[in-house]
C-alpha cells in the first residue's frame, strides 16, 4: 500500500475522551463543552483535516435510558466536520475504570509515582469490562478491513486484544501518550503480564520517546523469553503468535500553523494589549498545567520563591502567572494538591508583595484558546517543569505562538519534549529547587540575541515535526510503507539480555 492509497482510507480514532465533554447545567439541560488536555489538542486537528470517526466517552456518567446520546451529538458532528461515536460509561464504571484503574494505578505507576497507586482488584475487572465495551462499539462501526483503527492511551490498553477476541483482523495501531516506566517499576503492577500481553496484540505500539520505547523493550525482553525484538532504527519489530508487531517512538506534536496563525489574529492582539496593560513587570513568567502531581507545580513555586530570596533585584520586576486547569477532582490526591498549591501561593505572595506588585497571579479554571495564546505571546518566559511528562504540549504551543521569537523556554529534563528541545531550551531538574531558581534568573538576564537564536531553533523543530508529520510517521509505520523515513535515526537498544525475571513469566506471561 502506498501513502496515497492510505490517505484515502477512513481513520478511526479511539480514545477514552471525545474532544467534547457533556455536562448538565443548573436547569438539568445537557451542554457540550470542549475537552482539555494534550491528547485532545493534538488529535482534534488531525480528524478535522482528514475526516473520519472518533469513538470515545463523552466525559460524564450517563444512564443510557435517559438520553439519546447519538441525537445529542448530531449537531456537534456537523460543527466539527467528523463523526463522534459515544461510548456510554456508567457511574460505577467511571469510578473504577477511569478514576480507579486508569488514574489511580496506571497513571501514577507509569509516571514513577508508585506510592500513589491503589492496586484494587475491582478496578482491574471493570477496566477490562470497559475496554471490551469500547471494542464492541468499534467492531460495530468499522467498514472494510482497510479502515485505520488507532487506539490511544493508557485507559484503553486492552481494546486491541478485545478486538482480536471479536475476530477483527484489521491492522490496529496503539499510541501511548504517557511515559512507559522502567522494568523495576513496571514489575510492581499486579497485572503486569496481562498488560504486556494486551499491548502486544497491536500491529504497532507507539511511544513518545526513545526512553519509553527502551523501557518497554526491556520489560518485554525480561518478562517473556519467547519474544525476541529485532532492529536498531526507530521502528523495531517482533513476532507474536505468527503476527508481526512493530514498536516505535513518535514524539507527538501540535498544529504549528494553527497556533502561529492564531497568535497573529486580531482577537489575540487585542487580548495581548489588555494583558500587557495589567502586567507591567519586566519579566512575565507563565505556567499552564492541568491540576496534576506530575506537573511539579509546588516545586516550581518553591523555585520561584527561592529566586526571590536569592535575587532581590527581581523584586517588583518579575511576575509569575500560574494557570491551573481543574482535572480529576474526585481523586483525593488532586484536591490535596490544590490545597498545597494555594497555600504556597498565599505564603509567597504574603512574604514578598509590595504596593503595586504581586509576585504570583494564580487562576484555577480553564481558559479558551484566544486567552491561552495571548498569554503565550505576553510571556517572556515559559516555566514548564513537570516531574515527569509523556511529551508536554504547553512547551510546543508556547514556541509556536512566539511569533516575535524572543521568549525563553525553561523546560524539565523529564518532559518528553526535552528529547527534541534539549539544545535550545534552558533545561532544569525540577527536583533541584536551587538550580531551577538559577535558570529562572539566567532566563531573566538573557540577551535578546541569544533568546532569538534559541527560540528560532525551537520553532523550527516544532514546525518540522508538527502533528501532521506525527500522523504520517505513525501511519506509515503501522502500514509499513515508506519505512526508509526512519532509517537515519539512531536508537539505543539494550544489548545484554535480562533473564532474572523469566521465572516470573510462568503462569500468565509465557504466551506474551
Ligand atoms: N489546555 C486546555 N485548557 C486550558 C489550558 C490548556 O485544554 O484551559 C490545553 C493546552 O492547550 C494543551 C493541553 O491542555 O494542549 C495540555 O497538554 P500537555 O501535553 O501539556 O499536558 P496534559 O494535560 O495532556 O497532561
Ligand atoms: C493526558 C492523558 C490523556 C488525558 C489528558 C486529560 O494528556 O494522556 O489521555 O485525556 O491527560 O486528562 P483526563 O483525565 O481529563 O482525560
Amino acid at each position: 500500500m502506498n501513502q496515497k492509497e492510505s490517505s484515502k482510507q477512513r481513520l478511526i480514532i479511539v480514545s477514552n475522551r471525545l474532544p467534547i465533554v457533556l455536562s448538565k447545567d443548573a436547569g438539568g439541560n445537557w451542554q457540550i463543552k470542549p475537552g482539555s488536555g494534550g491528547l485532545v489538542t493534538a488529535l482534534a486537528p488531525v480528524l478535522k483535516n482528514r475526516g473520519g470517526l472518533w469513538i470515545g466517552w463523552p466525559g460524564s456518567s450517563i444512564d443510557e435510558e435517559d438520553i439519546d446520546l447519538e441525537e445529542l451529538l448530531k449537531d456537534a458532528t456537523q460543527d466539527y466536520g467528523y463523526t463522534f461515536k459515544p461510548v456510554p460509561v456508567t457511574e460505577d464504571e467511571e469510578e473504577k475504570y477511569y478514576y480507579g484503574f486508569s488514574n489511580q494505578i496506571l497513571w501514577p505507576l507509569f509516571h514513577d509515582f508508585q506510592t500513589r497507586c491503589h492496586f484494587s482488584p475491582d478496578y482491574w475487572e471493570v477496566y477490562q469490562h470497559v475496554n471490551q465495551k469500547f471494542a464492541k462499539v468499534i467492531a460495530q462501526n468499522i467498514g472494510d478491513e482497510d479502515d485505520h483503527i488507532w487506539v490511544h492511551d493508557y485507559q484503553l490498553i486492552g481494546v486491541g486484544h478485545a478486538l482480536r477476541n471479536l475476530g477483527i483482523t484489521s491492522k490496529i495501531g496503539f499510541f501511548m501518550h504517557i511515559p512507559f516506566p522502567q522494568l523495576d517499576i513496571f514489575l510492581k503492577l499486579p497485572w503486569r503480564f496481562e498488560i504486556l500481553n494486551q499491548l502486544l496484540s497491536y500491529d504497532l505500539i507507539g511511544f513518545q520517546t526513545q526512553r519509553d520505547k527502551r523501557n518497554f523493550v526491556q520489560c518485554v525482553q525480561a518478562m517473556s523469553k519467547d519474544v525476541k525484538i529485532r532492529g536498531r532504527g526507530r521502528v523495531l519489530s517482533t513476532t507474536v503468535n505468527d503476527r508481526k508487531v512493530r514498536i516505535g517512538n513518535f514524539p507527538i506534536s501540535i498544529d504549528f500553523e494553527e497556533f502561529a496563525q492564531k497568535a497573529k489574529s486580531k482577537e489575540v492582539e487585542k487580548r495581548l494589549a489588555e494583558i500587557k496593560e495589567i502586567y507591567k513587570t519586566r519579566h512575565l513568567v507563565l505556567g499552564v498545567d492541568r491540576l496534576d502531581y506530575t506537573k511539579g507545580i509546588p516545586d516550581r513555586l518553591r523555585a520561584f520563591r527561592n529566586a526571590l530570596q536569592r535575587y532581590p533585584d527581581l523584586h517588583t520586576k518579575i511576575s509569575l502567572v500560574q494557570i491551573v486547569v481543574p482535572s480529576r477532582v474526585n481523586i483525593p490526591e488532586y484536591n490535596d494538591l490544590k490545597q498545597e498549591i494555594e497555600q504556597l501561593v498565599s505564603e509567597i505572595n504574603g512574604e514578598f508583595t509590595q504596593p503595586g506588585w504581586i509576585p504570583i497571579h494564580y487562576a484555577f479554571y480553564s481558559i479558551d484558546r484566544t486567552e491561552l495564546i495571548a498569554f503565550y505571546r505576553a510571556a517572556d518566559i515559559a516555566f514548564v517543569t513537570p516531574l515527569k511528562d509523556g511529551m508536554n504540549l504547553i512547551a510546543k504551543e508556547y514556541c509556536a505562538a512566539n511569533i516575535y521569537k524572543d521568549g525563553v523556554l525553561i523546560l524539565s529534563e523529564f518532559a518528553g519534549t526535552a528529547g527534541q528541545f534539549n539544545k535550545h531550551a534552558l533545561l532544569v531538574n525540577p527536583y533541584d529547587i536551587e538550580m531551577t531558581a538559577e535558570k529562572l534568573y539566567q532566563a531573566c538576564q538573557m540577551k535578546v540575541g541569544e533568546r532569538k537564536k534559541r527560540m528560532q531553533a525551537l520553532r523550527r523543530i516544532t514546525k518540522k515535526t508538527d502533528i501532521y508529520w506525527w500522523v504520517d510517521s505513525f501511519l506509515s509505520a503501522v502500514f509499513a510503507y515508506n519505512l526508509k523515513d526512519f532509517s537515519e535515526l539512531t536508537d539505543y537498544i539494550p544489548t545484554s539480555k535480562i533473564t532474572d525475571y523469566h521465572e516470573l513469566s510462568g503462569k500468565s506471561g509465557a504466551s506474551v
